[in-house]
């Protein structure tokens, strides 16, 4: 047998799992008691935090994502902890100050996540600059993550170029993130050996099950050098989510891949999570549709999101009849606008366009402002240029900005602090706040206002009001 070498596992049924099957819905409470259990794995890393866990437990849980954060790393003694980072928009959806992003990744790590995994809409470096930095003076492991998509300008040459300037970044290691589920399996081992040529840096794949691909995509990668992959346990795996973890573990057993992982305890982990996941099913959390594979985002290379998406705004505008249409104006409009990844939220801003230019029987005639924001260069650079016509028709004499859209923003820390002086209880609050300003106010009452019930039931039973 050839020279071992181990692929990495990372478990994602904390984080990514959960965002794609139930929208983000799991709570700490069903974490919290497998966490041991998960300890004992040997899993590369947990991804447990970040992406959209951050707004959907203040907004949805009543829940602090600090909290969370501290009480995973309680129970994880050995076990890395992974988040996930959108660069500039730290957990949010617009560009935030360095000072902030600063502060973020600092805090992040002194809570307890060791792996950030940083990636940009439209891989534009410069908006991944100051998250990696911060990352290595505290010490963290900065993992860069590129959008993976197709296109003309997205040649092995690119994908290889991009990964070494990824090296000299200061990236401790680099991950294919494919959100749609459009690579396929010998496109990865293709993919993964033109990665290897430009960089030294471990290789992480991740990918979703959408397309029913993305296993024997795994097997591929791996064949072909890659690291380290993503997997779910399986009452979590599949459809939107990403391919069943027991299932790499196996498919590797007895190879020079082997993961030497035990599937007793993958066994207790999955039974766990078996019994939230009926709970689900029940509850109507979990929809069976979203489990099935969906081959149309391979047919039509863009994200099942942004399909469910198009077809929504199309039925509010009666015009339902023409999604094909609206499908076959995507690669134009991707094409004007500089030919983007399609990854919130520029999935958003080149399928709502799509929809605009058809059902206006023009194209251009009419452009929401995030599309014009994108056409001035507020969001980064794109891998292609503009097309300038459209730019034009869309931003008319506004002078579009080339620089990294940050350096335009004032330190606004301070400012955040004093807006939310009034319901801080821990350092961490300001960053909640300056994210998701409104939602984090709202979680700081209800904060407050429990506290105050709790003290209250205290008080009453010290008084001996309440038998014991
Ligand atoms: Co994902």
């Amino acid at each position: 047998m050839a020279e071992k070498r181990p692929v990495k596992i990372t478990e994602t049924v904390l984080r990514d799992a959960h965002q794609s099957l139930i929208a983000t819905r799991m709570p700490t409470d069903v974490m919290l008691p497998i966490v041991e259990t998960m300890d004992q794995v040997g899993y590369h890393a947990v991804e447990c935090w970040g992406g959209a866990t951050f707004d959907a437990s203040l907004r949805f849980l009543k829940e602090d994502p600090w909290e969370r954060l501290r009480k995973l790393r309680d129970g994880f003694k050995n076990t890395k902890l992974q988040m996930l980072f959108r660069g500039q928009n730290i957990l949010g959806y617009s560009h935030y100050s360095d000072d902030v992003v600063e502060y973020f990744v600092q805090k992040s790590l002194a809570n307890g996540i060791d792996i950030i995994r940083i990636f940009d809409c439209l891989n534009d470096l410069r908006n991944l600059e100051t998250a990696v930095k911060a990352s290595n003076k505290e010490g963290g492991h900065a993992q860069i993550a590129l959008s993976y998509t197709l296109g003309d300008a997205y040649t092995l040459d690119y994908w290889k170029e991009t990964a070494k300037k990824i090296e000299d970044m200061g990236a401790n290691s680099l991950c294919i993130k494919d959100m749609a589920g459009l690579l396929t399996p010998s496109k990865a081992t293709e993919l993964v050996q033109a990665l290897k040529d430009g960089t030294q840096l471990p290789i992480d794949l991740h990918t979703h099950y959408t397309s029913g691909v993305a296993s024997m995509t795994y097997l591929k990668a791996v064949e072909a050098g890659c690291d380290i992959i993503d997997t779910a346990i399986s009452p979590f795996a599949l459809g939107t989510s990403q391919p069943a973890t027991e299932v790499m573990v196996e498919t590797f057993k007895g190879t020079e891949y082997d993961t030497g992982l035990d599937q007793k305890i993958l066994k207790k982990v999955s039974d766990h999570f078996k019994t939230y996941r009926e709970e689900c099913l029940a509850n109507g959390l979990l929809n069976p549709k979203v489990l099935g594979v969906d081959i149309k985002t391979l047919l039509y290379q863009v994200p099942g999101g942004m399909l469910s998406n198009m077809v929504s705004q199309l039925s509010e505008m009666g015009a339902e009849d023409k999604l094909d249409e609206v499908l076959q104006e995507i690669p134009n409009v991707r094409k004007d606008f500089g030919e983007p990844p399609l990854v919130t939220p520029s999935s958003q801003i080149v399928g709502t366009q799509a929809v605009l230019n058809v059902v206006m029987g023009e194209r251009y005639k009419m452009v929401n402002q995030q599309a014009k924001d994108l056409l001035a260069g507020k969001y980064g650079q794109t891998v292609k240029p503009f097309n300038p016509e459209v730019q034009k028709k869309a931003i008319g004499d506004e002078k579009p900005i080339t620089c990294r859209p940050a350096d335009l923003l004032e330190p606004s820390l301070e400012k955040f602090e004093k807006e939310c002086a009034q319901w801080k209880q821990q350092d961490e609050d300001v960053l909640s706040y300056a994210l998701f300003p409104q939602v984090a106010k709202e979680f700081f009452e209800y904060r407050e206002a429990q506290q105050t019930q709790v003290d209250a039931t205290v008080a009453d039973k010290e008084n001996g009001a309440y038998p014991v």
